[in-house]
């Protein structure tokens, strides 16, 4: 892929009205998922479940790309389609996942650091020739009692900048994702100030590794209250402070954000975005990545009976809609009564 088809790929991730579907949980994730609806985690289950969230019909209307995970790139739709194939058909770019997931940070209790460096660009080689446009790769920060440290920051900056420019040369579309969890009883003012040293620093690493701003995709968590905090801030407050803090971090010149659901409710994740996507005026298109915000519904209406395929495709259809439409700052909750699913 060429400058100019990177370019477009970042833009078509990002389009206005569009966003991207995360179903790329590794099989230790969707085995956890699988256990809350009592469903076992064969392969052929993992593949009839991603089979059933991609041939949805309509979705290509309101989700421009679906993130794979490895396995998942090299299944195939239950009548011999590869998903990538599949999913190109029905113009959805497919990505990949290709961090190899969380470790312990050395000498930094209770932080993570994302591997998945070594072989990088040979993997990206394969991803490119097995029809992936784009990559993520996911970072972690979490807050707590003197964390995070600097140390961890950092290391988890300069990662996700590797990885992008190993992407990139490679040819493939980088979703830069550093998450800033919102496990915890912290308030939303230690989330903004741990969300803006966490995206200074990376914006800082992307620099040093030369990457090109144009051709990536910045995959954010939202400034939020912790789970746990006593004071949850409302819709509007969490949507001025996340706008605020982009604003004085994320460079105009990186063409999308699309955020991660990182545990909210279904409906208060479309608020979010649609809040932001109302007050406007920024120079990125503001969308989504949501896995749990799009999958949740469709997932408890499935419980793994092919007699409930069309409830969870329509339960995912209605997600994907609703997201779609606060990606274009249309979005109302009442539309959530008008536009239901029998789900
Ligand atoms: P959630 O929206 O469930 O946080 O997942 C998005 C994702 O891709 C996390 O890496």
């Amino acid at each position: 892929m060429n400058t100019n088809e990177l370019a477009n790929v970042a833009r078509a991730m990002v389009a206005s009205g569009r966003g991207i579907l995360a179903a790329d949980e590794s099989t230790g994730t969707i085995e956890k998922r699988f256990k809350g609806i009592s469903v076992e985690c064969t392969e052929e289950n993992r593949r009839a479940y991603r089979d059933l969230l991609f041939t949805t019909k309509g979705l290509g209307e309101f989700i421009s790309g679906v993130i794979l995970y490895d396995e998942t790139l090299r299944q195939k739709s239950a009548d011999g389609t590869p998903f990538a194939a599949l999913l190109a058909k029905n113009n959805i770019l497919p990505g990949i996942k290709v961090d190899a997931g969380t470790k312990d940070l050395a000498f930094c209790p209770g932080e993570k650091i994302t591997e998945g460096l070594d072989g990088l660009a040979k993997r990206c080689a394969e991803y490119v020739k097995l029809g992936a446009k784009f990559a993520k790769w996911r970072a972690v920060i979490t807050i707590g009692e003197g964390i995070p440290s600097m140390a961890c920051i950092t290391a988890n900056a300069h990662a996700l900048a590797r990885y992008a420019a190993i992407c990139q040369a490679g040819g493939l579309v980088p979703i830069v994702e550093p998450e800033v969890l919102m496990d915890g009883d912290h308030t939303i003012d230690r989330c903004e100030e741990v969300t803006e040293r966490t995206l200074r620093a990376t914006f800082a690493a992307l620099a040093g590794q030369r990457v090109a701003l144009e051709h990536m995709v910045l995959k954010p968590s939202m400034v939020i209250s912790g789970k746990d905090c006593a004071k949850q801030a409302g819709v509007q407050e969490v949507a001025v402070r996340t706008l605020q803090t982009l604003k004085r971090t994320v460079p105009a010149a990186v063409p999308g954000i699309a955020f991660l659901s990182g545990g909210q409710s279904d409906e208060l994740a479309t608020a979010h975005l649609g809040a932001m996507n109302k007050i406007g005026g920024t120079p990125w298109v503001l969308t989504f990545s949501y896995g749990r915000a799009l999958q949740h519904a469709s997932l408890s209406a499935w419980k793994g009976s092919a007699a409930n395929v069309a409830k969870a495709q329509s339960a995912l259809h209605h997600r994907a809609r609703m997201n779609g439409l606060a990606s274009a700052g249309q979005y109302r909750p009442e539309l959530e009564k008008e536009f239901g699913t029998a789900a």
